[in-house]
């Protein structure tokens, strides 16, 4: 194991002040980080007031670049002063409304701020590649690593290099106040640890509503020595999950093991100029020495051919495989180009590998029930599952139709022990999910935990956890 820190800078500030106060709030920003690092220009607000996700919102007054960890510290105490919102922002390829401004901000006067862009994980394998290291961590964008964190993104390659979650080793945050603090003690990384709390793990995953990831420190791999991808075709569903489960069982150490729905498939095959069969589909890879690849596949053909998988395409050159997994990562815009003008909303659950296909049977059924597009892309190996669901944001009665479905899909989820959001975060949208999945008790807990580390609810207010009540 080795690690890799990066600085992780650009971010967002909202605040609802106006005439003297907002100039000296300016004016203390841009002796902080230069005027070039204070933006008020409306193209950058826009920008940086929306993710990739439906919801939409008045952008932040302004946009804030630090470019260290000091001046982030800085800007977060004059923000603590003028009891300011803070809203952190990596590259916006969030699904779930993460930086977005409130809804109710109509009047809002937002100053966001970014210093330099956060290094993103495509950004780091290129640093990586003459080292014969990498990081594994794959979410279908090219987000950054920080962003990454504070949501505890996951991919293709979690089902054998892990999430955020097993990856991130020690954070470096600045918190409400401005307080700079090391989540695993400064530069410490190392391998196994019973020290106290685990902080870490309380600021992956906590977008950005409890504290400022400003660097994180990073467990890398050894590049694999050889590598084969396929793409193996199923009779059904069930048969492709249960290839599935027994190349788990089985102990073959796969590398990446994706379902694609026959829907999905065909939105591939159009917009990637493929021609697989229209059927649900594994696309699968393995990692290893050339020894340990013969075995591996050898082992995982035999269990997807006596569940009746077919149409075996095995593929070891690099450009064969690139162009297979550009396909999946495309899944995304493929679903989009099935219906030109749409917007697409992925939901996000995960539930134990049992329940998979009972609950994708059942959705599919739903979705043709209710007159909905949505083709189904999963990371079947971790029992998560996307259904991108593709909508015309003009049509209310469309989005309603679409609300109903994936709070459906969530609760079917929920009743198969599973948990609303895989991969995604909760956002906006699945703040009250969250309240059901968790019960009362453990929101309260998360609440006082919220109430200890940010007690005017300046970090990112509204995400995650409900306002409470007056
Ligand atoms: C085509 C496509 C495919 C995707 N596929 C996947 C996938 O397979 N797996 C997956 O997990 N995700 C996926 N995503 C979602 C997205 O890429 C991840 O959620 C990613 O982690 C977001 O990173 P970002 O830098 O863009 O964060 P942003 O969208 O900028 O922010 C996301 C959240 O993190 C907070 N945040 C950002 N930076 C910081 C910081 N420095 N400190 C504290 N909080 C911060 C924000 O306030 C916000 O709440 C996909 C998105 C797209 C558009
Ligand atoms: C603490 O949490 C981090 C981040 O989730 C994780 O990588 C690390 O392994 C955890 N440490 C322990 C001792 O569990």
């Amino acid at each position: 194991m080795t690690h890799f820190a990066s600085l992780c800078s650009s971010f967002v500030y909202v605040q609802f002040a106006q005439g003297a106060v907002l100039d000296s709030i300016l004016s203390a920003f841009r002796s902080i980080c230069g005027e070039d690092g204070v933006l008020l220009g409306e193209a950058v607000r826009e920008q940086h007031g929306k993710d990739e996700s439906l919801h939409r919102c008045c952008p932040p007054d302004v946009v804030v670049f630090p470019h260290c960890v000091e001046e982030v510290s800085a800007l977060a105490k004059v923000c603590h002063n003028h009891q300011l919102p803070i809203i952190p922002f990596g590259t916006g390829t969030g699904l779930e409304g993460g930086v977005s401004t409130k809804s109710e901000c109509a009047a809002c006067l937002c100053d966001s701020s970014c210093l330099e862009p956060g290094v993103t994980r495509k950004a780091l394998n290129a640093y990586l590649r003459d080292t014969g290291l990498w990081f594994p961590v794959d979410p279908g964008a090219d987000a950054s690593l920080c962003g990454m964190a504070a949501t505890s993104a996951s991919g293709t390659n979690a089902v054998r290099y892990g999430t955020m979650r097993e990856n991130v080793i020690n954070l470096e945050l600045v918190l409400a106040d401005g307080t700079i603090i090391h989540t695993a003690g400064k530069g410490r990384r190392p391998r196994k640890t019973s020290a106290g709390y685990n902080l870490t793990n309380l600021f992956v995953g906590s977008e950005g509503t409890l504290g400022i990831i400003t660097k994180t420190t990073l467990r890398l791999y050894g590049l694999p020595e050889a590598m084969v991808s396929a793409v193996c075709s199923f009779p059904s569903v069930q048969d492709a999950v249960d290839s599935t489960v027994q190349t788990l069982q089985a102990g073959v150490p796969i590398a990446r093991i994706e379902f694609l729905d026959d829907v999905m498939i065909e939105a591939c095959n159009r917009f990637s100029s493929l021609s697989y069969p229209v059927t649900p589909t594994l696309f699968l890879e393995f990692h290893g020495s050339e020894q340990s690849l013969k075995e591996q596949v050898s082992t995982t053909a035999d269990i997807t051919q006596s569940n009746g998988g077919a149409d075996f395409q095995w593929a070891q050159h690099a450009e064969t495989r690139n162009r297979l997994w550009k396909a999946r990562h495309d899944a995304w815009y493929a679903a989009l180009a099935l219906r030109p003008g749409c917007k697409a909303y992925a939901t996000d659950v995960c539930v134990p590998l049992s329940r998979l296909p009972q609950i994708i049977v059942e959705t599919k059924e739903d979705l043709i029930e209710n007159r909905l597009t949505g083709p189904i892309a999963g990371h079947v190996g971790d029992g998560n599952f996307h259904c991108l669901v593709v909508v015309d944001p003009n049509d209310p009665e469309e989005l309603h139709r679409v609300h109903l479905f994936t709070d459906r899909l969530a609760r079917r989820a929920l009743a198969m022990d599973g948990t609303c959001t895989g991969e995604h975060g909760v956002g906006l949208g699945k703040r009250a999910l969250l309240c059901e999945e968790m019960g009362s008790m453990a929101i309260q807990v998360m609440q006082g935990l919220k109430d200890t580390l940010d007690p005017n609810n300046l970090m990112n207010p509204g995400k995650i956890l409900l306002p409470k009540a007056l």
